[in-house]
């Protein structure tokens, strides 16, 4: 078994990418966060500050905790900086090609051969990710839930060329680091989970749009009839709708399948800028 992950590089500061640099450093890992500028890297640090705040406030940590993981954090919006990561999970927009790029970068310059290079992708196949690069052994999928600090679960997704050392490690990071539980997927769009919520949000979406009941009783119905945290309106806008969109095409593209298409509401909302709680608006107002 190879040495336990400490250095950690994370792609991308949005709700994620954050969500997952925060738990890492309050684990105690040396935490290394890439974002494209500056003004991102520094919205993310804000956003995950915040967060850590958040977490004081609620009894969760320590005052004293949240320094020491604050002085974990260090921003760069040079890739070249995480040459001496030893996992790195990638977590920006759930694009193919954009990811595909990061990953050909991430390889040629991440040097230690045992290594973990994850995607946090929530649909795209892990398959398609690894092929970016020449080492695609050390590419599998490390899918957290939204918010991260909250929700328990990780999925370790392993594609055909996936080396079971990588996920090994990957999965002990997940598990003896972060204190997450684990379940492994299988490389098909949407993993487990998505597989089984993606579907169900964009029905709550057709539900919507065809008038059959209003989106609060909709979310009502599912949180007081079936004990959901939150409805499924709530929850897409908290996911992102621009991110189920992507997600939703994925899966669509994957299984052809009806049930994945994205409903005409979905990308309206979506063109309109109106994407979720992330920009104050969504199929709800967040003033
Ligand atoms: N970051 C950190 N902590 C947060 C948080 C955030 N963004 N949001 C809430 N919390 C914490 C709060 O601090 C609070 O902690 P304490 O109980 O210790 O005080 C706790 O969570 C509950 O929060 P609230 O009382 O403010 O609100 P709530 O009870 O309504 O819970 C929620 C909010 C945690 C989001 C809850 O509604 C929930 O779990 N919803 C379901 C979320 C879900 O299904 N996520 C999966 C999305 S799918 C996905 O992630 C995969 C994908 O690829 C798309
Ligand atoms: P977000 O919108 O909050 O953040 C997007 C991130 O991508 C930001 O860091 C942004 O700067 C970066 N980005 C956008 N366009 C880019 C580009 N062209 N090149 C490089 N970086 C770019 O999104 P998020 O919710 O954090 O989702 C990030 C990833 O995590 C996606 O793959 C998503 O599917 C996955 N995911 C999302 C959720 C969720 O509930 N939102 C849950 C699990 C997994």
């Amino acid at each position: 078994m190879s040495e336990a992950v400490s250095r950690v590089g994370v792609v991308g500061a949005g709700q994620m990418g954050g969500g997952i640099a925060e738990v890492s450093a309050r684990a105690g890992a040396d935490v290394l966060v890439w974002e494209a500028t500056e003004e991102l890297a520094a919205g993310g640090r804000a956003r995950i500050l915040k967060s850590l705040d958040r977490a004081v406030s609620s009894g969760k940590i320590t005052e004293r905790e949240r320094d020491q993981a604050a002085e974990r954090l260090t921003f760069t919006t040079d890739l070249a900086d995480f040459a001496d990561r030893q996992l790195v999970v990638e977590a920006i927009v759930e694009n193919e090609a954009v990811k595909a790029e990061i990953f050909g970068k991430l390889d040629e310059v991440v040097t230690d051969p045992d290594a973990v290079l994850a995607s946090n992708t929530s649909s795209l196949p892990i398959q398609r990710i690894a092929t970016a690069t020449k080492n695609p052994g050390r590419v599998l999928g490390l899918h957290f839930f939204n918010p991260v600090p909250v929700l328990p679960l990780v999925e370790v997704i392993s594609s055909l060329s996936t080396s079971e050392t990588a996920a090994a490690r990957a999965e002990q990071f997940a598990s003896e680091v972060l204190g997450k539980q684990v379940v492994r997927a299988t490389d098909r769009s949407g993993f487990i989970v998505n597989a089984l919520l993606v579907p169900y949000l964009l029905s709550a979406i057709r539900m919507y749009e065809s008038g059959f009941a209003t989106a609060e009783d909709i979310d009502k119905g599912m949180m007081l009839g079936c004990a959901h945290p939150m409805g499924p309106l709530k929850l897409a806008d908290l996911v992102g709708l621009d991110t189920v969109k992507f997600i939703a095409d994925a899966m669509y593209a994957e299984y052809k399948e009806p049930t994945y298409a994205a409903p005409p509401l979905l990308l309206r909302l979506v063109e309109a800028g109106y994407v979720g709680k992330k920009s104050g608006r969504g199929i709800y107002e967040y003033p």
